[in-house]
């Protein structure tokens, strides 16, 4: 049994997440972390909403609420619709706790004792109406590099570059819109990220062999760049605060949300367990942690340098990433899905119209690994209706109606394993390594392939096997057909729990059990498995067919080219 550790990059808090956002980390996380549980390994898997920043403060400012109360708010509605979505984390945190606070500033003091951290003046931008500096997405102006308009401080969302406050031409307030800006000094404590860039090149060239192409090419682009000393602090209220530790011109400053949000996912850990350490701690018992990590390719400079910096800077023996799953955009209609403008489909809205599964399997089977892939509400009726409807729903109610007309409701006995079974044994047998194999790797769109040939499999066996014709004159044939069809329903039943785990769980109910163990013999074994006698209760229609129609109303809602 293998200590799988796994987390997912930390939403943000502002605002419940797009189906990009949903395809980028938290699903592929889950789908693995419920596979390597089914496999029998120790999984820990591990989110949390990520509270701090300009964002957070900006939103709860825009509705008139405290930053607190939005954040507790928001966090609710995350984790509501996280659950919604099946996504089985064993604990879905918060940055803003103590555990957090702790943390970050344990780190921070290491760093500084380490030599890894120095305070530095400079000139901020300080708006004199609201008599505060503006940091990051406090201040707007024109992009120097693409002449955008309304370029925030930290990134330009037209070009996408990133950004320093006092890059900006034409500056004004993100907050009363006041252009009355001037330059002025301010204190910021400073990672030495310079003095790191020897460790974390080494460490990242350990993993050229085992991490995707996707991520390595990320971390070579920013190492070969050279690594520069950032600020990790910020002249904001909400955050985790510096406290007495670095003099007291610093005390009412906060930490760059960028530097508080990585250290969640082990404060996440210590907010739920007491053996936290020996899943963080390589000298507490977390020397034999595999730990794997999901997220959009926008997060992984941050978690291949920055986040190791802070590592590496402490000199302490944390767990560090040893896979680093990293996707590519899921975009809307080939452009942008976007939360502040509302673009796309959220994870609210996407379950007002159907179920989960629907999604998971859209989204897991088009996952944008290998390049950016783009979402259409054509493309989701046609993936549903064709695999989920007509391919795998069709086959179980099939399967399940005639054996409950011509049988009874119990799996009938009688008849003998042929050509035709023995066929699809060894198509499964084939199916099933390629599947076990794909999941491993995290490939996620090829395991879906895998899943979705195995459903049609079944249904090829069945289309040969025949046993409605067979049933007047050879009862017995049409007995194995049944019994073989019900142990496929069984199967499909635990092969499709990481996907979607909703439906694994009806497929598996009509036999009255929850066992997902993965399976390990060979299909001969697996689909003979249930016994002739059990008894079973076929099933509701499983999946209903998306309408044009319906194709048509939703591309009004939600705004589709
Ligand atoms: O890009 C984002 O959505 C960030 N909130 C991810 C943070 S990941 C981790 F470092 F916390
Ligand atoms: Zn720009």
């Amino acid at each position: 049994m293998a200590r799988i550790l796994i987390t997912s990059a930390l939403p943000y808090i502002n605002g419940i997440k797009h189906l990009g956002n949903l395809v980028g980390s938290m699903l592929p996380a889950d789908v693995y972390a419920r596979f390597r549980r089914q496999t029998g390994d120790e999984v820990l898997y591990i989110c949390a909403t990520d509270e701090h920043g300009t964002p957070a403060e900006l939103a709860a400012l825009a509705i008139g609420q405290s930053v607190q109360a939005y954040c507790d708010e928001q966090h609710e509605v995350q984790k509501r619709a996280g659950d919604q979505f099946g996504l089985s984390f064993d604990h879905f945190g918060r940055t803003s706790r103590d555990e957090n606070y702790i943390l970050t500033q344990h780190f921070a003091a290491k760093l500084q004792e380490n030599g890894f951290v120095e305070k530095r003046t400079e000139k901020q931008v300080f708006s004199i109406a609201d008599d505060r500096f503006l940091p990051d997405r406090y201040v707007e102006g024109t992009c120097p590099i693409c002449a955008y308009e309304k370029a925030r401080g930290d990134q330009c969302d037209n070009c996408g570059r990133l950004l320093d406050p006092t890059d900006l031409k034409d500056p004004y307030s993100s907050v009363s819109g006041s252009k009355d800006i001037e330059l002025r000094d301010t204190t910021h404590l400073y990672l030495l990220q310079e003095k790191l860039q020897a460790p974390v090149e080494t460490w990242v060239e350990d993993h050229a062999d085992v991490w995707p192409a996707l991520t390595l090419s990320i971390a070579r682009k920013w190492l070969k760049e050279g690594l520069r000393d950032r600020a990790i602090t910020r002249d904001l209220k909400w955050g985790v605060p510096l406290g007495d530790a670095f003099g007291p011109e610093m005390a009412n400053k906060v930490f760059y949300v960028w530097f508080d949000a990585p250290i969640g996912y082990i404060a996440a850990t210590k907010e739920k367990y007491d053996e936290w350490e020996s899943w963080w701690r390589e000298d507490k018992g977390a020397e034999d942690v595999s730990y794997v990590q999901f997220m959009g390719k926008d997060n992984v400079a941050f978690h291949t340098v920055s986040f190791p910096c802070t590592i590496f800077g402490s000199e302490e023996p944390w767990k560090k990433v040893d896979t680093l799953k990293s996707l590519n955009w899921l975009t809307w209609y080939g452009g942008k899905f976007s939360t502040s403008e509302k673009r796309g489909i959220f994870m609210d809205q996407a379950l007002e119209i159907l179920p989960a599964d629907y999604w998971r399997w859209y989204l897991m089977a088009n996952a944008p690994e290998s390049d950016d892939t783009s979402f259409t509400l054509e493309g989701f009726a046609q993936t549903v209706n064709k695999d989920l409807a007509d391919v795998l729903g069709n086959f179980v109610n099939r399967v399940t109606r005639f054996c409950k007309s011509k049988f009874g409701e119990e799996v009938p006995d009688g008849g003998e394993v042929g050509p035709v079974e023995e066929k699809l044994f060894a198509e499964l047998d084939t199916r099933i390594a390629s599947y076990t194999e794909n999941l491993h790797a995290m490939e996620f769109r090829k395991a879906c392939a895998d899943l979705r040939a195995i459903w049609a499999a079944g249904n090829e066996y069945m289309q040969e096997a025949a046993p409605w014709t067979a049933f007047k004159e050879d009862p017995a044939k049409a007995a194995i057909g049944v019994r073989v069809g019900l142990n496929l329903i069984k199967l499909f039943g635990v092969l499709s729990h990481p996907i979607v785990p909703f439906t694994s769980e009806k497929l598996l109910a009509i036999f009255g059990t929850t066992d997902t163990s993965w399976p390990t013999g060979p299909a001969a074994e697996i689909l003979t498995s249930l016994p002739a006698g059990t008894s079973f209760t076929p099933p509701d229609v499983l999946f209903k067919k998306i309408e044009d129609s319906q194709v048509e109303e939703w591309k009004e809602t939600f705004g589709a080219p």
